[in-house]
């Protein structure tokens, strides 16, 4: 007897990132072709699944998306199942789930998206998640796509910034996105040469802050400090652009860098100006890194489907592709620790992070190198 063709469906949830439609491809086609699988669509996200809205993927749907931005199938970051303007309608979508007759789902989506499809999981959805968000926060694996294209934008702008900054003699200040992580802050003010990169993770003092524009005006004539949306003051409060209290993320961060620059007028003589790079971050076409990772990914969510490996995520752990529990990654994030080696190097590098407690040092040494005499650089011969 014939065995039936798998009936798969996909999403993208959350916010947009560089790189949905090179994940979309991926699984698609590569179920296709792998598996003959038949692919449905699913519209915005859950909030498709919760509205019946639904469309066939053909390969040819799947064709020429690579280098697209944004999704083909189209996201939402606030609708949950759980709570959709104030009632809990999971019952109803997993209605709908088996009225399509889905062998199984796969959920592309970031902390918020990949928390719902745990608890989806546990109602009975066949689940297998890719991790996607320019945040890089989530829980389980060491980097997700869209992360790559949004620190090389954020590069540019410093790039661009500095040299404005330069011929004016200013302090600069650029707003990063990245929720309550500070990683797109510090992989890019890495990137694009900052001499204050300050982040959620470790709550800033004003005075460390003016103290290191203070210097870098004397030594430099000007200054850049990249601010990620989440930090806040030592004793103050996160800078709240607006809310939604449905959903599954009721806070949008922005407007820090604003704040700052009006606490930092009055501590320091120069002049300072403000750019929040916003949804620039998020928008366009993926770096060929990200094309290439969410290839992978999509490629290896494909074979756990193909494998009913279900209740599932790909990660990417020590650089290699491998499984995780949606579990694991529910409810959960992943943010800068003293243990980060970005932030040691940054340290070390003399970068202020305008808190005191983190004290410029050179990399602790952690794994002996195989046939070297200790743990010691420059080596020596034995
Ligand atoms: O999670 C991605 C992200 O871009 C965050 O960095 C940012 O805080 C948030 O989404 C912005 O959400 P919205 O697109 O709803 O303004």
């Amino acid at each position: 007897m014939k065995k039936k063709a798998l009936r798969i469906g996909v999403l993208t949830g959350g916010g947009d990132c560089p790189g949905l439609n090179a994940a979309i491809r991926a699984v698609s086609k590569s179920l296709m072709i792998n598996c003959s699988a038949e692919i449905i669509g699913i519209h915005d996200g859950f909030l498709g699944l919760i509205e019946q809205r639904t469309k066939k993927l053909n390969y040819a749907d799947c064709s020429g998306i690579l280098s697209q931005g944004g999704t083909i199938l189209g996201t939402n970051n606030s609708a949950s199942p759980f709570n959709f303007k104030g009632k809990d309608v999971s019952t109803e979508v997993m209605d709908y789930y088996l009225s399509l007759g889905l062998d199984g789902l796969v959920v592309i989506g970031g902390d918020g998206t990949l928390s719902i499809a745990y608890e989806m999981s546990k109602l009975g959805m066949n689940i297998v998640g890719i991790p996607k968000t320019i945040d890089n926060d989530l829980m389980g694996t060491d980097r997700t796509f869209g992360f790559d294209t949004a620190i090389g934008i954020v590069t540019e702008a410093l790039d661009r910034l500095r040299t404005t900054g330069q011929s004016h003699k200013r302090v600069m200040i650029l707003e990063t996105m990245g929720r309550y992580a500070g990683w797109i802050a510090l992989h890019a003010g890495i990137a694009g040469g900052a001499d204050v990169i300050i982040i959620p993770e470790f709550a800033y003092d004003i005075d460390e802050v003016a103290k290191a524009c203070q210097s870098r005006m004397g030594e430099q004539h000007y200054s850049i400090v990249v601010v990620a949306e989440g930090a806040k003051q030592a004793g103050g409060t996160l800078t709240v652009r607006e809310t939604n209290e449905f959903g599954s993320d009721p806070i949008r961060l922005g407007g820090v860098a604003n704040v700052l620059k009006m606490q930092l007028e009055q501590k320091i003589d120069a002049e300072i100006r403000a750019t929040t790079l916003g949804h620039i971050q998020r928008g366009g076409s993926p770096s060929a890194y990200d094309r290439i990772f969410a290839t992978n990914l999509g490629c290896y969510a494909a074979s756990l489907v193909a494998n009913q490996h279900f209740g599932t995520v790909v990660v990417l752990k020590n650089n290699q592709l491998c499984s995780t529990s949606l579990k694991n990654v529910a409810d959960k994030s992943r943010l800068v620790t003293t243990e980060s080696p970005a932030l040691a190097s940054a340290l070390s590098m003399g970068i202020c992070f305008g808190n005191a407690d983190l004290i410029p040092e050179l990399h602790s040494l952690k794994h002996e190198i195989p046939g070297s005499v200790g743990n010691h650089w420059p080596r020596t011969k034995a």
